[in-house]
């Protein structure tokens, strides 16, 4: 039998795109403004200066440019690992006796094994430009960190990583492999800035958070010379330089005449789903398509399907502006996932707007054991090894196409697949001696999460 797709779907290097695609100039309604945590005022662009780089702010707040030129010099960067194959999923079909068609999207096909790079790529450059000497930042599963210590590199910039705790105890080759690219990695809580020693203070046994490695990667950098803090996911800027994905993707299925009934990411801060259902995205609001985004999150840490949709801290130490988003409160610490890129409290606050109007259609939360479930069928028809963040999105992308087959619906799926699994052994071994902790939070701990929300006089 012939076969009129191929597994993979390839574009050339002069198909690829030159421009991000800024989802907000398309949208009637923006998110709610960030709020200066000093003032509780909308934050001026200017007034982010300090923190970020400036063409990165000004990113930050553009709502009105549909289309951002990619410089030429991160069009080059991209070009030792992109553009990233659409591959249809025939095994798993297979294996599944499904009539759904399931196609993912691999970003994994770097040495820091994730999508990160997309963005470190393009914020180490614009860093480079204004003369800067040095970048902070926080790193969870260690991918974030390998991206942007790979990008600093590149473009000969210094890098100091926080990475959380736990990760760096689950992964040391990770650490390693920063160290290797010339970065320098704290684990985090550290007693090397005032706020790391206030957490370890009052939690001296924490594991730590995403939420507190900012807070330390942000005091860092706003105390030494020519240094700013740059972030991985959560932001508007990192969303933009995600849209890579889905309009390389779009472009793949076009080529092969299809368009994804239902589009499924994995959501940490939400960069990955952002960037690969954009440019579908821009279909739905102008009434050309109408595909069906589901957010997939751990049910350890549910910031959407469990979260309040409120203003809060994007960090622990709560020196971020404010932003609008589904939150489990910046005072919520969630148990050690082995997904380190899920276990953020918060959610970026286009996708919380976009899935509170409507326009991201569902969330859902899984269970870490089901996952790896997902993640163990999947290695073994693919070939690939998941990282256990994509494995959220398998997960629910083998639901769906199980229910395809209860309707017998030939419905088309596109999962974005966002990285590889090599450094994640011990979570593998784990649910392999069933030793895997499915540990859902209660509604008291949820409570006292939401109980550190802020007092915003007039608005909550
Ligand atoms: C492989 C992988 N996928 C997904 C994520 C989640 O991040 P985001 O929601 O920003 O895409 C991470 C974060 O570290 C990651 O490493």
């Amino acid at each position: 039998m012939t076969r009129k797709v191929p597994k993979k779907i390839y574009l050339t290097e002069d198909q690829m795109p030159r421009q991000w695609y800024n989802m907000r100039a398309d949208l009637k309604e923006q998110h709610a403004p960030y709020l200066h945590p000093g003032t509780l005022q909308p934050i001026k662009t200017e007034e982010l200066f300090p923190i970020f780089c400036e063409e990165l702010a000004k990113q930050e707040m553009n709502n009105t440019d549909r289309f951002i030129d990619i410089p030429e010099e991160v069009q080059n960067f991209y070009k030792i690992f992109r553009p990233s194959p659409v591959i249809r999923a025939y095994e798993l079909e297979k294996l599944l006796d499904t009539p759904a068609k399931i196609y993912y999207k691999f970003e994994g096909n770097n040495t820091s094994g994730s999508h990160k790079l997309n963005s470190a790529a393009a914020q180490v450059y614009y860093a480079k430009q204004q003369g800067l000497t040095g970048l902070t930042t926080e790193t969870g599963a260690g991918q974030w960190g390998t991206a942007l210590a790979m990008a600093c590199a590149y473009y000969g910039l210094d890098l100091t990583v926080f990475m959380v705790r736990v990760s760096s105890e689950q992964k040391p080759y990770r650490k390693a492999v920063m160290e290797t690219f010339g970065a320098k990695v704290i684990p985090s809580p550290s007693n090397t800035t005032e706020v790391g020693r206030a957490i370890l203070a009052e939690f001296p046994e924490t594991g730590g958070s995403l939420g507190c490695a900012i807070s330390e990667a942000i005091e860092l950098a706003t105390h030494s010379s020519g240094y700013r803090y740059v972030l991985g996911s959560v932001l508007n800027q990192v969303l933009l330089h995600q849209s890579i994905i889905g309009l390389e993707a779009k472009q793949q299925m076009e080529m092969i005449d299809e368009y994804p009934d239902i589009v499924i990411g994995c959501a940490g801060g939400g960069s990955n789903l952002g960037g690969l259902m954009a440019a579908f995205l821009a279909d739905k609001l102008a009434g050309k398509a109408n595909p069906y985004f589901i957010a997939v999150e751990p049910a350890s840490c549910p910031s959407f399907t469990r979260g309040r949709y409120a203003y809060d801290f994007c960090d622990t130490g709560k020196v971020t502006p404010l932003s609008k988003m589904y939150t489990l409160g910046s005072g919520f610490m969630p148990s050690p996932n082995h997904a380190g890129g899920l276990r953020y409290h918060g959610m970026s606050p286009l996708l919380s707007k976009l899935y509170h109007d409507g326009l991201l259609d569902k969330a859902v939360a899984v269970e870490q054991s089901k996952v790896f479930d997902a993640a163990t069928l999947f290695a073994r028809v693919e070939t690939i090894l998941p990282a256990p963040e994509s494995a959220h999105a398998i997960r629910t992308a083998i639901d769906e196409a199980l229910r395809c087959k209860e309707t017998g619906e030939a419905k088309t799926i596109l999962f974005g697949l966002t990285g590889t699994g090599n450094y994640d052994m011990q979570a593998y071994m784990d649910y392999k001696a069933g030793r895997m902790n499915d540990y859902i939070p209660t509604d008291e701990e949820l409570a006292a999460g939401f109980a550190t929300l802020p007092k915003i006089p007039g608005i909550q």
